[in-house]
């Protein structure tokens, strides 16, 4: 048959400290059930200033670089709202931190939330261009409102890595997808501007409609129903996003397609939950957490205590703001297992240091100042180590 092409390895990274969400809605005078319950976050990965796109996309990288096959990579990309330049890619100065070879191609794409994605696809087209060679594909991003705005606990940052190749480990992926995109002002961030503009109601309301109709328009022209998702997933910047989309996807549902997709949408919004909006990381953290948190109740667990979700059609709702929107599929690979981290990420994830309201407001007010990065440095792994002849710099900590 087809050559499959899809996701080989998938990598993660957050920095290691977070903001309960319950002591900021104390600090803001919110019931916490708002946050926990209404928004569906618990925790918020809060930066450092040496937590950029850079270092947390190297981090994220290095978390699978083991794994990689150096040699066969010919293309790296990385997708971002929150660029380091106007100019230069950041995909070039992650190559070079991590030591990869000249002779590959690297470049940086822009679309909010979707940059991701975009780069995924583009990853995709090169490898069936290409079988013999892999491509990087990497979403870093900081989710910045301000403090005291109704976004703000709809913050988050960090980065997810995927290899992309053809025989994939994890998914394969299907070259069909349904898009739609429409020049439209939900959220965007104007030149020179650190926090993003919002209209957020609005931005709600435009990531549901685009979902229907690339939903819809996609199960119609393959005449498929519920019963052919194991899954559905969501770009996920606030985990009741995605509880309102699958309630659009389930308005017809029977009880059975109800508690299995609902089951399964849970699994796949742990991560986001501890973490935030990693913007166009969100889908793929989403992926990554409904593939690493085994469901103990829907009967079909191995002996590993691993989910048997091997030969599962799964299909994926990206949406970037401004906007665009695409509904795509992919089929969980026989052995994925084995090419999870589960343990690597629940470390990440439960390491993390709590930071009270005070010191986050300070960490907020100097992310984009020049700072005292001497005081900053972490306990490993890739960090920017401040400004020097206008050129960022970035160092390893061991
Ligand atoms: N207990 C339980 N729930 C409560 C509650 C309480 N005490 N008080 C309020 N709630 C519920 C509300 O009923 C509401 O839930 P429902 O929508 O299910 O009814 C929820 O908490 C949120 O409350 P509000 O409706 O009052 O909303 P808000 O003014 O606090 O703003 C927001 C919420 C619009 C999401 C805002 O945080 C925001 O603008 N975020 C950034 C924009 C965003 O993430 N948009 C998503 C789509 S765009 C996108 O996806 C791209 C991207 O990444 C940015």
């Amino acid at each position: 048959g087809e050559m499959a092409i899809g996701i080989d390895r998938i990598g993660m990274f957050v920095p290691d400290q977070y903001l309960d969400l319950t002591d900021l809605a104390t600090a803001r005078g919110v019931e916490p059930s708002k946050f926990t319950v209404g928004i569906g976050q618990s925790r918020m990965s809060v930066p450092r200033q040496c937590d950029d796109i850079v270092s947390m996309g190297a981090n994220a990288i290095a978390d699978i670089l083991p794994e990689i096959d150096v040699d066969r990579l010919g293309l790296m990309v990385v997708g971002t709202e929150s660029g380091i330049d106007q100019s230069k890619s950041s995909s070039l100065f992650i190559k070079h931190l991590l030591g990869l070879p000249n002779r590959i191609e690297s470049f940086e794409i822009k679309e909010a939330c979707f940059g991701g994605t975009a780069g995924l696809f583009v990853a995709y087209h090169y490898v069936a261009a290409h079988p013999d060679r892999t491509v990087l594909v990497v979403a870093s991003d900081v989710a910045r409102y301000g403090l005291g705005t109704s976004g703000e606990v709809t913050q988050g940052a960090g980065a997810v890595a995927m290899l992309v190749s053809a025989n994939p480990g994890i998914i394969a992926l299907d070259d069909d997808s349904e898009d739609y995109s429409e020049d439209i002002n939900d959220f965007w961030r104007p030149n020179g501007r650190t926090e993003a503009l919002v209209d957020g109601k609005y931005s709600m309301r435009v990531y549901l409609d685009f979902f229907r109709h690339a939903f819809d328009a996609y199960c119609d022209r393959r005449s498929l129903g519920l019963d052919d998702f194991g899954a559905l997933l969501f770009h996920l910047p606030f985990t009741k996003m995605g509880v309102k989309a699958l309630r659009v996807a389930l308005e017809q549902a029977d009880d059975r397609n109800r508690e299995r997709l609902e089951g399964n949408f849970a699994m796949s919004a742990r991560y986001s939950r501890e973490v935030g909006n990693l913007y166009a990381g969100s889908l793929y953290l989403s992926l990554l957490s409904w593939l690493e948190n085994p469901r103990g109740d829907d009967g079909d667990v191995g002996d590993d205590g691993v989910r048997a979700l091997a030969g599962q059609r799964i299909g994926l709702f990206s949406y970037g703001s401004g906007a665009m929107g695409k509904f795509f599929t992919g089929r969980v690979q026989p052995g994925y297992q084995r090419h999870l981290r589960v343990q690597a990420h629940a470390r990440m994830l439960n390491d993390r240091r709590r930071i009270d309201v005070a010191e986050y407001e300070r960490l907020f007010a100097a992310y984009y100042g020049t700072g005292d990065f001497e005081t900053q440095i972490p306990s490993s792994g890739f960090y920017f180590s401040g400004v020097r002849h206008s050129i960022r710099q970035y160092s390893l900590a061991d």
